[in-house]
Parts: C-alpha cells; structure tokens; sequence
C-alpha cells in the first residue's frame, strides 16, 4: 500500500521522475536531483530519498549522507518563514546564544525545529558575513543585526500575519 505522502504528492513524484531522466548520464546527478527534489517538495523525507534511490540507483546510504551533510537540504518540512540565528565567534562573544534561547522561548519550538503551526523554523548557522552587526539573526532573506533579546517579540510579531 502507498503511504499517504506518496500519493498525496504523485504529481511531485512525477516531475522529480522527468527531471532525473534529463539529468541521468550527467556528472553530479546527485546533487542536481536533491536541489531539484527540495524545490518541489520544499524538504526531503525518507520517501523522497527511497524514491531518488530506486530511480538513479544511488544507495540510500550515499543520499542520507548528503542530505544530513548539507545544512541546504532539510529532513523536516520547513515554516512558512526561516530564523537563521549566528552562531559564529563574532556574534557569539555578542551573546547571539541569549537570542536564540529568546526566540526558542517565545516561539516555543527548539532549535533545528518548527513551530506547531509551520509558521517558523528556528536555526542556528554559521558566519552570516556581516560581523560588524553581530549580533546577528536572518528571518528569510532580512537581516537584522545588532540585536538584543529584549528585540526578538517586535520582530517575529512582524512576520505573524
Ligand atoms: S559571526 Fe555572525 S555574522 Fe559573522
């Protein structure tokens, strides 16, 4: 029997099936499907993997590998919006940690996770590239530096509606 996501999601399947016959004798076959594959289903679960592996004769091991590798690809399904909070030593020694531990308490989600109700996925990453603003937070594709946890509920409540 076809599990649920399988059939709900068949005309994903397909249009991931075409893409892999036009990319299949090329180099970084791997690669190029997963990118594909996380733009249609927006992440990519087991099924997802298993479906790539029978179809490119990938070992499923080889796929999990990069998929767990690449902070790009995701396991989970993603919220409607991303919070990417630094980590790196800039924004650390600025106390990004506090933001974090704010967000993960306002949002009540952990890190790495979404919310309940797929508004937002809380991540941790690494150096942003702008220091001189640590500490640092992206919410998609804004930046917000300089930041303290007293900020956090102002800007999520931006991103509510
Ligand atoms: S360390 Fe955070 S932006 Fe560079």
């Amino acid at each position: 029997m076809q599990n649920e996501f399988v059939e709900t999601r068949q005309s994903e399947f397909d249009q991931l099936k075409e893409y892999i016959d036009t990319v299949k004798n090329s180099q970084g076959i791997l690669m190029q499907t997963l990118q594909k594959a996380q733009e249609l289903f927006g992440y990519l679960p087991l099924e997802v993997q298993k479906f790539i592996s029978k179809e490119t004769n990938i070992p499923l091991a080889d796929i999990y590998g990069v998929v767990t590798f690449y902070t790009q690809f995701s396991i989970e399904p993603k919220g409607k919006h991303t919070i990417g909070v630094c980590l790196g030593t800039a924004c650390y020694v600025k106390g990004s940690q506090a933001v974090l531990d704010k967000l993960s308490e306002e949002l009540k989600v952990s890190v790495g996770s979404t919310t309940e109700d797929n508004m937002f996925t809380l991540e941790a990453t690494r150096c942003l590239g702008c220091c001189g603003l640590a500490p640092v937070m992206m919410v998609d594709d804004d930046v917000y530096g300089k930041l303290d946890p007293k900020k956090v509920p102002e800007i999520i409540e931006k991103y509510k509606n």
